[in-house]
């Protein structure tokens, strides 16, 4: 039992590159660290001449024959994507072979049945590359707070979106000049759906409360909204009143209101005002934070690269060296449970909260008029203040908390009035007194 322990790499772009040579160049502090050598058994690619940096005797194109081989150990899987990755963490899980994985999308689709695969197989599954990149939140989760309560999760876990965002903070573009900026200096992808409509940040999202709140979410649970629609107008009215705009990922737990409703998770992604002040909105560029509030440990913030090849690869290598020493060790590390099982509450009953920004005449009743939609849709008001007198008067309000539902549909109020000549900016608010 003391030979190497053997790797499959499934999977060699910008991450699985960085992993390889990691694997290679820091061999022996590896083995040490694990205490047992480690070595790179194959890396399966789909086009082999487009790896002239890879031993060709490491190179095949046939993952399946790679994560069977008797003399693999463990595989990386950083493939990404549902298909064949699905297919080959099952088959390494049924052959008794740990997993270490960067996957967000899979996971945030299956996690449940591949942690039931591998809990059956008493392996191990572990991810952290695949929620902010380097930076460590998924084993603290699993590991370090997992003796705490956890209340709420709010992240910074999109570099795209928050260059582009950044970028309409310091400069005053809109949304289409500063992604053009993006993708310009490859922030941005050719295609950059993903990011920008908030995919890859729901699947996080999924990922992180499913870890916290001991209960499976999966990426269609997740309320998504997207950066597209914010406008220049949306970013200078938070600087107004003491905000920057953030796409922000929250879990959260809502406490049950009494009537026989227990507990639920809410999970979303949208973009969202939140105090300069606030710890996240200094995250700036394309870093990723991730601020945790737990009953007893109080507030903690992640903060880091959350992507790239080489920061990437640093998860995935301390994943690999975690599951790694449990095979030595003989034992799995702890898996994941989903116990808890909250519901998860729909965006249309998640409180949250609002601030509107609406071009009015300055009449006398017409603020009266526009309280009275608020009061009407159950909706308490927290500050209204008024620019401009005649024709062009623009009010600003900030509601209190309320059920989503009832802040979009007031809103939709606010547009039919004949008063209201137009809603210029509508975000919702969080992190404010
Ligand atoms: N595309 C992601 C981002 C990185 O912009 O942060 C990988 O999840």
């Amino acid at each position: 039992m003391n030979g190497p322990l053997k790797v499959a790499l499934l999977g060699c772009g910008t991450v699985g590159s960085a992993v390889l040579r990691a694997l290679q160049e820091q061999a022996d502090d590896l083995g040490a660290r694990i205490g047992r050598p480690v070595e790179v058994a194959g890396v399966a690619v789909r086009r082999p001449s487009h790896h002239p940096d890879v031993p060709a005797h490491l190179l095949t194109t046939d993952a399946h024959e790679l994560v069977a081989r008797d003399d693999v150990d463990l595989v990386v899987e950083v493939i990404g994507g549902i298909e064949p990755a699905r297919s080959l963490m099952l088959a390494a899980f049924e052959a008794g072979k740990s997993v270490v994985s960067a996957n967000k999308a899979l996971l945030a689709e299956d996690g449940v049945a591949l942690h039931d695969a591998a809990a059956k197989a008493g392996v191990d599954l572990y991810y952290e590359a695949a929620v902010a990149g380097a930076i460590p939140i998924l084993r603290p989760l699993r590991e370090s707070l997992v003796g705490d309560q956890l209340s709420r999760i709010v992240g910074i876990v999109n570099g795209t979106t928050n260059y582009i965002l950044s970028r309409m903070a310091e400069t005053g573009a809109g949304f289409g000049e500063a992604l053009a900026e993006a993708t310009e200096l490859g922030y941005a992808e050719a295609d950059p759906t993903a990011d920008v409509d908030g995919f890859d940040a729901a699947a996080k999202a999924a990922i992180l409360a499913s870890l916290a709140f001991h209960t499976p979410v999966a990426a269609a649970d997740v309320h998504r909204e997207g950066i597209a629609t914010v406008t220049a107008t949306d970013v200078a009215r938070a600087a107004e009143i003491g905000c920057t705009v953030k796409l922000l990922a929250i879990c959260e737990r809502v406490p049950g209101n009494g009537d026989g409703n227990g507990d639920s998770v809410a999970v979303r992604v949208h973009p969202a005002m939140i105090p300069t002040t606030h710890p996240l909105a200094s995250v700036g560029g394309a870093f990723n934070a991730v601020f945790v509030e737990a009953e007893a440990a109080g507030q903690l913030m992640f903060y880091g690269q959350g992507a790239g090849g080489e920061p990437t690869a640093s998860a995935v290598l301390g994943d690999l060296v975690a599951v790694a020493r449990n095979r030595v060790t003989g034992a799995p590390g702890p898996g994941v449970t989903g116990y808890a099982n909250l519901a998860v509450r729909p965006m249309a009953e998640t409180p949250t909260r609002y601030h509107v920004s609406l071009d009015v005449a300055d009449k006398p009743g017409v603020l009266a008029a526009v309280a009275q939609e608020f009061a009407q849709h159950g909706v308490s008001i927290s500050t209204v203040r008024q620019t401009g007198r005649g024709d062009a008067a623009t009010l600003v309000i900030v509601t209190h908390s309320a059920p989503d539902a009832a802040l979009s549909a007031t809103i939709g109020a606010l547009r039919e009035m004949p008063a209201v000549r137009g809603v210029t900016s509508v975000l919702r608010v969080e992190g404010l007194s």
